[in-house]
C-alpha cells in the first residue's frame, strides 16, 4: 500500500466513522424524544362510588394508577384489582400517600356507584371507582387507548359479559403517563416500578 493511498483512505475511513456517529446519535436522540412523548390520558368527568363528581383536575399532583374494567368480570378484573391492592400496600406510607387507585368501570349500564362502593374496597381502602355516562366512559377509554365491548348478546337473564383492553396505566401528577403494567405482571414488579417515580 502507498502511503498517499494509505492517508487517502484514512481520511475517507475517518468521515465514515464521523458521519456514522453522527447519525446514531441523531437516531438516538430521536428514540428519546418520542418516548417522552406518549399520548396516553386524557380529562375525564365522572362520578365516584360515592356520588361525587370527580374530574382529573381533582387529582393534580397525584400519580394515579388506572384500570379499566367492570364489576361483573369473572377473572381478568378481579386478578389486576387484587395486584394493585397488593403493590400499593408494598409502598411505604409516604409513598402510598402520592397514588390514588383509580377503577373506571366499562359497564356504566350495570356498574352504578353503589355497586361500585361495595366492590372496590375488596381490593384496597384508598381504591376509587368511576362511573359516569357511556358516551363519557368511552371518551376517556379511548384516550387511554382501552378498547372495550360488549362480548356477546344479553341472555334472557339479561346477562352479559365485556371485552376490554386490561393495561393498567401509572400516570404522573401532572396527567401524563409515566408507566403501565401488562395483566398478569406481579404485584412486586408493579411496586417497584411505581417507587421508582415516587
Ligand atoms: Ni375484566
Amino acid at each position: 500500500m502507498s502511503r498517499i493511498f494509505f492517508v487517502v483512505f484514512a481520511a475517507a475511513l475517518m468521515v465514515g466513522v464521523v458521519f456514522l456517529s453522527r447519525n446514531v446519535f441523531n437516531g438516538d436522540t430521536a428514540r428519546v424524544s418520542s418516548v417522552g412523548k406518549i399520548d396516553i390520558g386524557g380529562p375525564f368527568n365522572l362520578i365516584d362510588q360515592n356520588g361525587k363528581a370527580v374530574t382529573d383536575q381533582d387529582f393534580k399532583g397525584k400519580y394515579m394508577l388506572i384500570y379499566f374494567g367492570y364489576t361483573f368480570c369473572p377473572d381478568v378484573c378481579p386478578t389486576t384489582l387484587s395486584t394493585m391492592g397488593d403493590a400499593l400496600n408494598m409502598l411505604t406510607p409516604e409513598q402510598m400517600a402520592k397514588v390514588v387507585p383509580i377503577f373506571i368501570t366499562i359497564d356504566p349500564e350495570r356498574d352504578t356507584p353503589e355497586l361500585l362502593a361495595s366492590y372496590v374496597h375488596n381490593f384496597h381502602e384508598k381504591m376509587l371507582g368511576l362511573t359516569g355516562p357511556l358516551a363519557e366512559i368511552k371518551k376517556v377509554a379511548k384516550a387511554y387507548k382501552v378498547y372495550f365491548g360488549k362480548a356477546n348478546e344479553d341472555d334472557p337473564d339479561g346477562n352479559y359479559t365485556m371485552d376490554h383492553g386490561s393495561t393498567t396505566y401509572f400516570m404522573g401528577p401532572d396527567g401524563t403517563y409515566a408507566a403501565h403494567f401488562s395483566h398478569g405482571i406481579s404485584s412486586q414488579i408493579m411496586a417497584k416500578k411505581m417507587a421508582e417515580f415516587l
